[in-house]
């Protein structure tokens, strides 16, 4: 089946397989996207970690229980969608209009899987823009994705962020941490939850592997934990991924799951 979004064509609508159904019901999540994009298109992809993210929201899905999450980068919606199996509202985000219309007719996709209970709204933002509530970043050509007062009222009132596969350019990953520090250094506390895979690449100046957006990656959560901005400190660790994997794909040993929080003082 092919299906056409804005113009290009979403080829591969993927219904997972048994395998993937969720825990203790028959039920299985679908979605539209593509198997391999150029870089630019890289959202149209479902990416392993977004599936790890997914089996972590699953495993821990009491946390999410009517909770209001914000996905950043949130590609086709996969870790969207799980999530608002659970949450009260998930703000989903990324750039460009393919994108967000892809995750926006994914939810539509899920509906009869989803019901009533979880209000989605599917917004631009921006990373290399944001830069806080008053301003207006948006290049949606649709209005309807731009962000609204409201939405960014709903944005600040998130207590989960969650973001899958984020970390692969240092500008972006600046960027994204520069809106993860503004987002969290306001209240209410809030904890987000990333996953990543280290890519390995051989370096001919260093005649040694090396994993440039991963040492990138490090660096910028240091910034983070270093900081103490106006009473608000950062806490970071690494989650052990031994809980259950009921998505199909391979999780081995350099796709990883952070946990970021965020402390207010008074
Ligand atoms: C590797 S994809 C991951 C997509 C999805 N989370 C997943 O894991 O399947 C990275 C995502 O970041 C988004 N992105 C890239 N630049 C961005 C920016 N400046 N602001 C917000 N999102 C951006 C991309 O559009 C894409 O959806």
């Amino acid at each position: 089946m092919e299906r056409d979004v804005s113009d290009k064509v979403l080829s591969d609508v993927h219904v997972f397989t048994p395998h993937e159904t969720l825990p203790d019901t028959d039920e299985s999540v679908n979605t539209e996207h593509m198997m391999e994009t150029k870089l630019d298109d890289v959202g149209l992809q479902v990416w392993q970690g977004c599936l790890l993210l997914c089996d972590f929201v699953l495993h821990l899905h009491t946390k999410f229980k009517a909770s209001r999450v914000v996905d950043l980068g949130a590609g086709v919606g996969l870790t969207s969608i799980v999530a608002g199996l659970f949450a009260e509202s998930v703000l989903v985000t990324d750039v460009g209009e393919m994108i967000l219309r892809t995750s926006e007719s994914n939810i539509a996709l899920n509906k009869p899987l989803l019901g009533e209970d979880c209000t989605f709204l599917v917004k631009e933002l921006n990373w290399l823009k944001f830069c806080g509530p008053k301003d207006s970043y948006s290049d949606a050509r649709s209005s309807r994705f731009q962000m609204t007062e409201d939405d960014h009222t709903l944005l600040d009132g998130v207590s989960l962020i969650l973001a899958a596969e984020v970390i692969y350019d240092p500008d972006l990953t600046d960027a994204f941490f520069s809106t993860v520090k503004q987002l969290m250094s306001r209240p209410p506390a809030k904890t987000l939850y990333m996953t990543l895979e280290k890519r390995l690449v051989f370096s001919l100046a260093d005649l040694d592997v090396v994993s440039p957006a991963y040492e990138h990656f490090q660096e910028k959560m240091e910034e983070l934990l270093a900081l103490s901005l106006d009473g608000v400190t950062f806490h970071c660790c690494q989650v052990p991924c031994d809980f259950p994997q009921y998505f199909t794909y391979d999780r081995h040993k350099h796709l990883e799951l952070w946990q970021i929080t965020s402390s207010l003082s008074d």
